[in-house]
């Protein structure tokens, strides 16, 4: 169970819950292994120099990321073009050096059979990586990538308007680049709270401005979310009078319709019911008001409406169910499975999954698990998105916990790539300056793809897991942590 298993668990109420019947016979195996390359020979030295020999048969155009110092303008992370050919006798020739010092960058020059990587990596990545990141062979962003891969995008989650990365010009210059993030998921405006403070008085403030932002550099929006336990408004929490099964299912209706209608269809897709299942026993459902006061049926209740305001609306709309700890084939999966399939049985719109994909560096499940579950989702017709990713770490984080947190991310990434169905990967913020993980898991954090070494404000700079992201959508293979 992973601490955010726990930490949830521990904010649930005590109240007794019914594991749905679907969930009573199955097994929970997690597989954690290291990914092995198959087509591809690499030896890595474990200090300053990493050395890639590569062996494919391909030919791809690639861009290489500059050397930065960490002291200029925005443009730090701005990657740099060159083509690289692959032919089924030489290899892979990417030559690039970094240096600490350099204060500009210059591509490199493809010129030998052997693929040469160099790069300068310090063993205490959080205090001093400020200068050099770990040059790779790119494309000119992630989203440009996602969608050379067969994905509709990479996304992000960003937390706008209103926060310090709403203000930051660094953070929105990257976000608003279309060839990185090609989706944007708002992580707190479109939530419960936020749009219906007080019954039936709602405030797409937030959520509106959002959204603006997003279609501003041409974004798909995954809207989050409708029907959740957490970041309820009081008068849902602490009503004036006890709710009844009656008025409280009015009141759910009534907040999916409106706020469903109002965003109408600049919402790619709806996260109707979040997090509904729990970890203990996992698969059983969740406690929560809705579940405490209505019982199964709020999940159905929220669908139906959710259904029905998609049709009134002649909207295109796709609802998804989204949850954490249903990465890999256990109980809590199988549960999500058969939530699928009774929405379905019951004629109710369910176009995906979202597979949350908060990791812990070293502890997330196999590519090959990944795979097998979202086949398992796919299988039911249905659509998988990894909503939410990121991969935490122990701080201070070392040269080995970053290489395991590179790797875990291309894991993840490279399971999406390698499944028709899922639709794209969203990660949970971008930069470690705003990420919800400090906060949330105390002495953990670097689980972001960028860091500003200079805080807030200050520019971005690529950590490897970026490379690791870049690599699986590229269908490199990955060099074991
Ligand atoms: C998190 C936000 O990132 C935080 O800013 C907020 O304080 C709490 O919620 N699963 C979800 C997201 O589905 O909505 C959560 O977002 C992270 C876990």
């Amino acid at each position: 169970m992973t601490t955010r298993s726990l930490l949830t668990l521990g904010l649930l109420a005590s109240t007794a819950f019914a594991a749905p019947n679907w969930a009573a016979t199955s097994t929970t195996t997690v597989t954690k292994t290291k990914t092995t390359t198959e087509h591809e020979t690499k030896t890595k030295t474990t200090t300053v120099h990493e050395t890639k020999t590569k062996t494919e048969t391909e030919t791809k155009t690639t861009t290489l990321k500059p050397t930065v110092t960490v002291t200029g303008s925005c443009s730090a992370s701005a990657p740099l073009s060159s083509s690289t050919s692959v032919s089924s006798t030489s290899s892979a020739s990417t030559s690039a050096s970094s240096s600490a010092s350099s204060a500009t960058s210059s591509p490199s020059s493809v010129t030998s059979a052997t693929a040469t990587t160099s790069s300068t990596t310090n063993t205490n990545p959080t205090i001093t990586k400020t200068a050099t990141d770990v040059p790779t062979a790119t494309a000119s962003g992630l989203n440009v990538a996602a969608k050379n891969a067969g994905k509709r995008w990479l996304g992000t989650a960003a937390d706008i308007p209103g926060t310090g990365e709403g203000a930051d010009p660094y953070y929105l210059a990257e976000f608003s680049n279309a060839n990185e993030f090609g989706e944007a998921t708002p992580a707190n405006t479109m939530k419960f709270f936020a749009t219906e403070p007080q019954q039936n008085v709602f405030n797409f403030t937030g959520g509106d401005y959002f959204v603006q932002q997003a279609k501003a550099s041409g974004k798909e929006i995954r809207c989050h979310n409708l029907i959740w336990a957490n970041q309820l408004s009081d008068w849902v929490t602490s009503p004036a009078v006890p709710w009844t099964n009656a008025t409280l299912t009015a009141a759910l209706r009534n907040h999916v319709t409106k706020v469903i209608e109002h965003f109408g269809d600049d919402c790619y897709s709806w996260d109707v019911v979040n997090e509904p299942l729990s970890d203990s026993p996992a698969g059983a459902w969740a406690a929560n008001v809705w579940y405490n006061t209505i019982g199964e049926e709020y999940f159905f209740q929220a669908f139906d409406a959710a259904t029905q305001a998609v049709k009134a609306n002649n909207l295109a709309v796709k609802l998804y169910v989204n949850d954490y700890n249903i990465e890999y084939l256990g109980n809590k999966s199988i549960a999500t499975q058969g939530l699928v399939k009774e929405l379905k049985s019951r004629g109710l719109q369910i176009d995906g999954v979202g597979l949350e994909s908060h990791f812990i560096a070293g502890e997330t499940p196999a590519k090959a698990d990944q795979v097998a579950n979202m086949q398992a989702f796919t299988a039911l017709d249905v659509d998988v998105v990894v909503t939410e990713l990121d991969v935490r770490l122990d701080l201070p984080a070392t040269a080995a916990s970053e290489s395991q947190q590179k790797l875990d991310y291309y894991n993840t990434v490279a399971a999406c790539v390698s499944v028709a169905r899922c639709v794209g990967v969203v990660v949970w913020d971008f930069v470690d300056t705003y990420s919800w993980i400090p906060s949330t898991f105390p002495g953990q954090g670097y689980g972001d793809l960028f860091l500003q070494p200079g805080g807030a404000n200050t520019p971005l700079v690529k950590k490897e897991a970026y490379d690791g992201v870049l690599e699986a959508l590229e269908g490199l293979a990955e060099i074991a942590a």
